[in-house]
């Protein structure tokens, strides 16, 4: 017997400040003018998506000490943007990148529920834990928490916020002067008043999180409704989804209570062909000669601006003790040396310039082809749970996602496995991304301490 195809998803990254944004592309505009934010939400809700997605940065990048300018550099607030986009769609979602690292939970969750309103129910919030001091110096803080602090306070963060959400009676008119009441005391915040935001259409903002580590994960699985992940090639995303998913039965979630949307770039051509001809020019585009460098300095971490990238690579290993010359970028590389070693056995027995070895190394672009070829291969992800959706990273702000709009989604539609509209009866982010009303703070936290004595329990026995 078979069952009916699960249906594909699709949402967009409003790219940012990273080397894959071809700014020097001629159709490039501006990455600040609410235009460009404004003209990737309407295509993107065009194309039927769940929402605009914007990653958060709250320090300029150095390299070397000094500002990294070789990337697009600059990124305006992420509340005040979706709010701009909000007044100018309909029905797209609004996630924005807040960590919980330096903000407060009341101050955020009065931001979240503010921005809920004003969209109809359309918010969503991407719970990152800053990785820096570098970026902590703007809060007072440094690199205050110790690393795997910073997830315990990010679940207690939201458990607080989501207190607070919850904190008004569903109807406004239904108040009382218990309305907004809320005593939060636990580890990370001391906290107790009276919250001043009504109750918003979704009450809680779907929540997202990004962390790949272990932690991350089980963060995700005990707290969050949607992982925004790397994990974009087939087998590795199928690994990906499996192991995620395998951690929501002990909190009493069903697999498709959290959604996995890989974060993925596509090269779209008339053929195949004219796609791959096309993805080989991007990536050195993306990729210029200055570029390739500074990607080796964040490996080997030390000065390589003396190195000819139409030369070879260093010879000797990444500097493992030495101050970070990388400031304000996540670090994705786990193991230094190793990955050094890797690339110069690669560019030795492919006789491969330094210029020429960071472009076969870059992330690979997940979809290349014709507007078929892309279309049948998200398909296959979806069908064989390596996903549940995908956030799309367009290379050209603001026009890059209409030529997908109008090509891979009338495919995806014909298919039979993409909607031809919004559902009606709803139109929050919840219903758009099919997953159901919120879980109430109580049970959440309930879950958690459910789950952690068990497996105390099971190391005891
Ligand atoms: C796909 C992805 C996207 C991320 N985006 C952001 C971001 O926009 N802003 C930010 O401050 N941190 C971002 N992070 C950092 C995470 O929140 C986290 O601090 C970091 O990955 C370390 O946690 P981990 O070891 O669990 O991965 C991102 C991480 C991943 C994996």
């Amino acid at each position: 017997m078979s069952s009916s195809p699960r249906r594909v998803h699709l949402a967009a990254h409003f790219p940012g400040v990273n080397n894959t944004t071809i700014w020097s592309d001629p159709r490039s505009e501006s990455h600040i003018a609410v235009d460009s934010f404004i003209h990737m939400a309407q295509t993107a809700e065009r194309g039927l998506m769940d929402f605009l997605f914007l990653a958060e940065g709250l320090r300029l990048r150095e390299m070397n000490g000094k500002i990294c300018d070789l990337d697009v550099m600059g990124r305006p607030d992420t509340l005040t943007v979706l709010s701009a986009v909000a007044a100018a769609t309909e029905r797209i979602g609004l996630a924005g990148t807040l960590t919980a690292t330096f903000h407060e939970p009341y101050e955020l969750a009065r931001q979240f529920a503010t921005l809920d309103h004003l969209s109809g129910g359309r918010a969503a919030w991407n719970v990152v834990t800053s990785p820096d001091a570098f970026t902590g110096e703007n809060f007072r803080r440094g690199g205050y928490l110790p690393y795997p602090r910073r997830y315990q306070r990010a679940e207690d963060f939201i458990d607080a916020a989501r207190q607070l959400w919850e904190s008004w009676p569903a109807s406004a008119q239904d108040a009382d002067e218990t309305a907004g009441a809320y005593e939060h005391h636990s580890e990370f915040f001391d906290i107790s008043g009276r919250f001043d935001v009504p109750r918003s259409p979704q009450v809680h903002p779907v929540i997202f999180q990004a962390g790949d580590s272990d932690s991350g994960r089980e963060f995700a699985a005990g707290s969050a409704d949607v992982i925004f992940t790397r994990h974009s090639e087939l087998e590795d995303g199928k690994a990906f989804y499996k192991d995620t998913k395998g951690r929501l039965a002990k909190y009493g979630r069903a697999e498709d209570d959290l959604r996995i949307y890989p974060g993925v770039s596509y090269v779209l051509g008339d053929t195949d062909a004219d796609a791959a001809e096309r993805a080989r020019e991007q990536a050195y585009a993306q990729h210029s000669g200055a570029t390739a460098i500074a990607t080796l300095e964040r490996v080997w971490n030390t000065d390589l601006s003396s190195f000819d990238p139409d030369g070879p690579l260093p010879d000797f290993d990444p500097v493992l003790d030495g101050p970070e010359v990388s400031q304000g970028r996540v670090k994705h590389v786990k193991d230094p040396v190793a990955t050094a070693q890797r690339w110069r056995e690669i560019a030795q027995a492919e006789n491969l310039s330094i210029h020429d070895l960071v472009v076969r190394e870059a992330p690979g672009v997940a979809f290349v082809g014709s507007a078929d070829t892309v279309a049948r291969q998200m398909n296959q992800y979806i069908q064989e749970r390596a996903a549940d959706g995908f956030i799309l990273i367009p290379t050209v702000v603001p026009g890059g996602l209409d030529e997908f709009v109008d090509s891979v989604v009338p495919r995806l539609q014909e298919m039979g496995v993409y909607p031809d509209s919004y559902a009606e009866e709803d139109p929050t982010l919840r219903t758009t991304m099919e997953l159901g009303g919120y879980r109430p703070a109580t049970e959440w936290s309930r879950a958690r301490s459910t789950a952690r004595a068990a497996a105390t329990n099971g190391q005891e026995a």
